[in-house]
């Protein structure tokens, strides 16, 4: 394939973008002089804004998502062969921290939405099964209501896998005002940023409690308090904890990043129904699917399926020919079952969840982003009209 040169005179569009104000960047400079730069006052603000914005009473900001789907497993006390029921078409993270935390992966097949299929979920419930991860891939909401009353009638655990959902809504409701625990990530290609970063949400203090000494070396008080001028420096351990603090600089981005969020989202929105309207009829992708059931999409990634035989190009095919045009893609994700170490540990195999492994194998994410222009986003569907030969 040849195209004009004058695509690639064009610079580089990358899938993906932080929007980052420039107060934002005085503010974190303002605390990186302020001489407390690790977890303190900005975090405490930052938890109690994500606690508003949410609608959640208890909310523990974290180094990461996985950090935090971690710390929610581990709260579970797992014992060797407790078994998780999450999806293959996620990122790898999910699964790890549930080997991470002891347990052992249990996968059920996506339907047409990319999510869980949650008809799939009760058939493998066994007297192991601890805990449903339900993902809200894409920043779609997973349909939790047959979740939680799965969950219900088995006494089991959801740990919503939010990472890709902040902002996202479920009949009405925004994921993390409602259920067990979500966690979210700040990583720089979420809807907002924290440079890295996540949080939980949850309702139960006295799990909050759990979380809050599993977070910092299982101190029973914050460095913020033992170190400043009214504070003790004595502590008491009261369990072998971990290393997750959030940093105040850190918090100061997250900020100014969710006070952005609600406007990024729109522009997200609005980017997501020109790419809908520009693709309506194309025979060579498939767009995203949405659910019957009340949702409220916070547009993550705008992710399509490539069909080679219609486009006569593979996805990994396209994805290079976007290149020429100077355009960046994101493949998300891979099908963890497919990965060696999930295969040769837990017995996975090709073939095992037909529907994650074709969309797997055709899905790609375009450029989606708050600064993105219409100018950009029109060099975007020019691009796959000539990629696929639309004239
Ligand atoms: C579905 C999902 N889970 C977990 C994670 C891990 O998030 P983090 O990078 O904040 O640890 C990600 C990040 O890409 C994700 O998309």
């Amino acid at each position: 394939l040849s195209y004009e040169v004058k695509f690639q005179e064009e610079a580089f569009l990358p899938f993906s973008k932080p929007t980052i104000s420039q107060e934002a960047i005085g503010d974190v400079v303002e605390c990186l002089n302020s001489g407390w730069i690790t977890s303190g006052p900005k975090v405490q603000k930052f938890e109690e804004a994500l606690g508003a914005y949410l609608g959640a009473p208890y909310v523990l900001s974290l180094t990461s998502a996985t950090a935090g789907l971690f710390l929610a497993l581990k709260a579970l006390d797992l014992r060797p062969g407790d078994e998780v029921i999450t999806t293959s078409l996620t990122f790898v993270a999910t699964l790890n921290t549930i080997v991470h935390a002891g347990g052992k992966p249990v996968l059920v097949d996506i339907d047409k939405t990319y999510n869980m299929d949650v008809k799939q979920i009760e058939q493998v419930i066994s007297s192991r099964t601890r805990a449903i991860m339900p993902v809200h891939f894409t920043g779609l909401s997973v349909n939790l209501d047959p979740i939680y009353a799965l969950t219900k009638k088995h006494h089991l655990h959801v740990i919503e896998d939010a990472a890709q959902a902040i902002g996202s809504g479920y009949k009405n409701k925004k994921i993390g005002s409602f259920g067990d625990m979500q966690v979210f990530s700040f990583h720089p290609n979420k809807n907002m940023t924290t440079i890295e970063g996540g949080c939980i949400a949850l309702r139960d203090e006295e799990l909050f409690k759990k979380l809050k000494h599993l977070r910092f070396h299982g101190i029973d008080r914050d460095a913020f308090n033992r170190f400043s001028k009214s504070g003790s420096q004595h502590y008491d351990v009261v369990e072998a904890g971990y290393k997750y603090n959030m940093p105040d600089v850190h918090a100061a981005l997250g900020l100014h990043q969710l006070a952005s969020l609600d406007s990024f989202i729109e522009k997200r929105k609005s980017l997501a129904k020109n790419y809908m309207d520009a693709f309506k009829g194309w025979s060579q992708i498939t767009l995203p699917q949405l659910p019957s059931y009340d949702h409220d999409h916070s547009w993550h990634l705008f992710s399509v399926l490539i069909h080679p035989e219609e486009s006569g190009v593979t996805r990994d095919q396209f994805i290079e020919e976007m290149k020429k045009f100077n355009i960046g893609t994101g493949l998300h994700y891979q099908p963890v079952h497919l990965f060696t170490y999930y295969q040769d540990m837990f017995g996975f195999y090709k073939g095992e969840f037909p529907v994650a492994e074709r969309v797997t194998n055709r899905i790609v994410s375009l450029p989606l982003f708050p600064t993105m222009s219409t100018k950009d986003q029109e060099r975007v569907i020019q691009a796959m009209a000539k990629i696929f030969k639309r004239g």
